[in-house]
């Protein structure tokens, strides 16, 4: 497990997304109800950039067409995107969050 610095806790407002890049990889971190996500920031059904979608109730809208991405599992829960997004772990280290894009949760 690599864990890279994605952006600092004040950096991120709840259910309000915020693209980063590490190591070249465009991820959305989400903070939601006190915890925080980390979702490769494409959708996939087409290429849209899901940290301009709502979050609501733990997922993230594309909006696009409107498929929804459980941000636990990357996983959509209507169509029409059919295959799951890439969910990454995350760790708190003082002010800093940190993901492993080399270890997906799913996707
Ligand atoms: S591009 Fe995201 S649902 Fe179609």
């Amino acid at each position: 497990m690599t864990f890279q610095r994605a952006c600092s806790l004040a950096e991120l407002t709840d259910n309000a997304p915020l693209r980063v890049e590490v190591d070249g990889l465009d991820v959305a971190m989400v903070r939601h109800e006190d915890e925080i996500f980390a979702i490769e920031d494409e959708c996939s059904h087409a290429a849209v950039a899901l940290s301009e979608g709502d979050v609501d109730d733990c997922t993230i809208e594309c909006w696009m067409h409107g498929s929804r991405f459980d941000l636990r599992t990357g996983k959509p829960t209507g169509p029409p995107a059919t295959a799951p997004v890439p969910v990454f772990p995350v760790q708190v280290d003082g002010d800093d969050v940190l993901i492993d894009i080399e270890s997906p949760l799913a996707g």
